[in-house]
């Protein structure tokens, strides 16, 4: 008896050793590049709005400029780099201390440059350029004096920083709107050249350790669901809208070759390429092993199920909807749902993301 359990406990061990790959960051810094997935409070800076509760109440007790009721999963992976959560580059107030990084992403953001109508001005290549004044400012600071070296990356910091990236999903939602989905695959190498063109600029300026998130399943959230999936022929196994999800994976199969690209290219580098997609997927299609009791259904929204979303309101609004007064609230329990708002996921499905990027699993290499 007792030797069977050893021998199972041998060969547990043999398939899954302990020492399996897991990720070990080391990094003075972190600069990030991206979009609501992202955003720890850049949009809000930056338009001058805020969010309504029920945002932020499960960790910061008040809104905190993300679209969460929580931390996101760039808030866990600082946390497991030891270092604290990224202050927005758009932040002016209260001395927002940049000593190990600081976060360019804002909600809305696309790869391809901003219209007057987008939900953030703030694109990609606009970040980019935010950095390099950044770092020049940065650099022009500490050769004039030492007083703020408290609040701005040392001088090495800029080489040795890691360079996060989280963006492409709102090219292609926004893309749904007006195009058809033929079109949107063939838009799909010039999104891929102009993200290459930004990470090119920021090699120049010296960075060297890239780290780039692929796009989840854009067509799991209820906001594309409510709008495109209404006929159930459009939904795939995991009830999610087919044509979104087609989109992603192709997006991510051009990321991770133009990945591929660049580690060539740049021998002196680390690129590291996380499979957001498949950590996401798999959550939505398996929630109940993973202690989710809501796959799909908002946790803050109006409507009720299946959805519980309704584009007119979002969360935390009171709004007259068809003469009525209505109002987009959270539930009872965000740990139950993966979804928040209908379009970003809540902390726990974020810590549980976190959790399997630091598997090492997701990640090439
Ligand atoms: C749903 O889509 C199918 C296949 O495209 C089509 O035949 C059907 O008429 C659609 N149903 C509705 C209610 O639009
Ligand atoms: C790339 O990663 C390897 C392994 O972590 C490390 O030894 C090397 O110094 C890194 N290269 C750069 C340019 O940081
Ligand atoms: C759900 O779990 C099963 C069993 O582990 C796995 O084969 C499948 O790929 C998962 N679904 C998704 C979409 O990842
Ligand atoms: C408002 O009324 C329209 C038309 O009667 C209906 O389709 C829609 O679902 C209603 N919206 C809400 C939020 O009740």
């Amino acid at each position: 008896m007792t030797s069977s359990i050893c021998q199972i406990l041998i060969f547990l061990l043999l398939i899954c050793p302990p020492s399996a790959k897991s990720v070990h960051f080391n990094y003075p810094a972190v600069f990030n590049f991206g979009d609501s997935n992202s955003d720890t409070g850049g949009l809000v800076s930056g338009l001058g709005r805020s969010l309504d509760p029920p945002n932020g109440q499960t960790y910061f007790k008040k809104p905190s400029g993300r679209f969460c009721d929580g931390r996101l999963i760039i808030d866990f992976l600082m946390d497991a780099m030891n270092l604290p959560y990224l202050n927005p580059y758009l932040d002016a107030i209260g001395a927002p201390n940049f000593r190990t990084g600081c976060n360019f992403a804002t909600a809305g953001s696309t790869i391809h440059p901003a219209t007057p109508f987008s939900v953030s001005p703030f694109s990609f290549g606009i970040q980019v350029a935010q950095f390099l004044r950044f770092k020049a400012k940065v650099q022009d600071l500490q050769a004039k004096s030492k007083i703020f070296d408290n609040y701005i990356p040392a001088q090495d910091s800029f080489q040795k920083a890691l360079y996060m990236f989280d963006i492409g999903q709102n090219d292609l939602a926004g893309a749904f709107y007006s195009l058809t989905l033929d079109q949107i695959l063939a838009s799909i190498p010039t999104i891929i050249s102009q993200f290459k063109d930004g990470i090119e600029r920021l090699y120049e300026e010296g960075a060297r350790n890239f780290w780039i998130h692929n796009t989840g399943p854009i067509g799991c959230l209820p906001q594309n669901i409510a709008k495109f999936g209404t006929n159930t022929s459009r939904l795939d196994e995991i009830r999610c809208v087919s044509s979104h999800n087609q989109a992603s994976r192709l997006l991510n199969l051009q990321l991770h070759a133009l990945c591929k690209t660049l580690q060539s290219q740049y021998p002196d580098s680390n690129v590291t390429h996380v499979d957001i997609f498949t950590i996401k997927s798999n959550l939505i299609a398996n929630y109940s092993r993973y202690g989710f009791e809501q796959p799909l259904m908002a946790c803050c929204g109006y409507g009720g199920p299946p959805l519980n979303y309704d584009r007119h309101i979002s969360c935390g609004q009171t709004k007259l909807l068809n003469g009525s007064s209505v109002e987009a609230k959270g539930c009872s329990d965000s740990t139950k749902y993966i979804i928040w708002d209908g379009i970003h996921y809540t902390e726990a499905a974020n810590q549980y993301v976190a959790s399997q990027i630091l598997t090492g699993k997701y990640s090439d290499p």
